[in-house]
């Protein structure tokens, strides 16, 4: 798997490290930074189809988006007071998301093993413990629940904010708009409590990770494959889509999802992983038959 191999402490990090950042963006996500402002779309009615995968294969999906707040160093850097502050802005923002949709923040410290591994928090892994973002762990770190489990908000835990729309019906369409409608709210409020969300010009949303820069926005679906995960055509097929497949822990399910955060509008993100889903079904299902998927492989995307 590819992976950036370095973070920021802030974001002012990629303004005075642009030499180095800009190179390691541009590699990542295979994309030429410009001057031109990244565009953006969070209109989910632009999507075409998502809420139509085969059933048969597509078994979850999960659509995450993250975001850095303004005046505070991303969690690789913060200090414990920086960490607390941001909590207490998050409870500020989720109580007012909660006139709207009904839900409960839950503070690590308070939170038994279970209800952890139920909201599917797991320890900080080794990675998350050398660059630093599980410092103080459990301190000051909180998962806000809606009360219909349509929607995850983690504060403080990878980065500032990250929500989280997962479905065991494969909705990708539906977990989208859930994320696109919340992210927006939140953004307004955060806006209005004097802390916007971190945008840079040329980059888009920034966050600690480079991997994340762009749209911040992660789209996977869990697919069950028999043929096509060995099949010689497999990663250019991939590369073409623009998007990884990654091993699961059951055998026969793969993680597919984008490839890149920066160079694409929100919608197009996920498109190209709708997109790419139905046509790994579609070869999947001819190689069940012993078809060759040849004139199948795409042009580059
Ligand atoms: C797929 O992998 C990504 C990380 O690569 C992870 O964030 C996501 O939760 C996984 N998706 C599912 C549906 O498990
Ligand atoms: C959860 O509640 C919201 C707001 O009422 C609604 O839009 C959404 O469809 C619900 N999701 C589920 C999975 O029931
Ligand atoms: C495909 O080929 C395999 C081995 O050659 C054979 O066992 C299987 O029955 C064939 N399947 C179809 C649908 O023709």
């Amino acid at each position: 798997p590819v992976a950036v191999g370095c973070v920021a402490g802030d974001a002012e990090s990629y303004i005075l490290f642009c030499d180095f950042f800009d190179r390691v963006i541009e590699a990542y996500h295979e994309q030429k930074i410009t001057s031109q402002t990244p565009e953006s779309d969070l209109n989910y009615d632009n999507l075409k189809g998502g809420d139509d995968l085969d059933r048969s294969y597509a078994v979850r999906c999960e659509v995450s988006v993250v975001r850095g707040i303004e005046d505070f160093c991303f969690p690789t850097h913060c200090s414990r007071g920086e960490r607390r502050r941001l909590l207490t802005l998050a409870r500020q923002a989720l109580q007012q998301l909660e006139q709207e949709l009904a839900g409960r923040l839950l503070l690590l410290t308070d939170s038994s093993q279970e209800q952890q591994s139920e909201l599917n928090l797991k320890a900080p892994t080794s990675f998350q413990l050398r660059i630093g973002v599980a410092r103080d762990w459990p301190d000051a770190r909180a998962v806000w629940v809606s009360e219909n489990r349509s929607l995850l908000v983690w504060v403080n835990i990878d980065e500032h904010l990250r929500l989280v729309s997962m479905r065991e019906d494969a909705n990708v369409a539906e977990a989208f708009q859930c994320i696109c409608i919340s992210l927006q709210k939140l953004e307004k409020y955060y806006r209005g409590l004097r802390h916007p969300f971190i945008w840079k010009q040329q980059l888009g949303w920034v966050t600690s990770s480079p991997a994340n820069v762009g749209t911040g926005l992660r789209i996977s679906v869990l697919i069950k494959l028999q043929h096509l995960p060995t099949h010689k055509h497999l990663k250019d097929v991939l590369k073409r889509l623009r998007i990884n497949m990654d091993k699961t822990d059951s055998p026969e399910l793969y993680n597919i999802s984008n490839m890149a955060t920066f160079g694409f509008t929100e919608v197009a993100l996920t498109q190209l992983v709708v997109d790419g889903v139905k046509l790994l079904t579609i070869m999947e299902k001819r190689l069940e038959g012993n078809l060759s998927i040849d004139e199948l492989v795409p042009a580059q995307k």
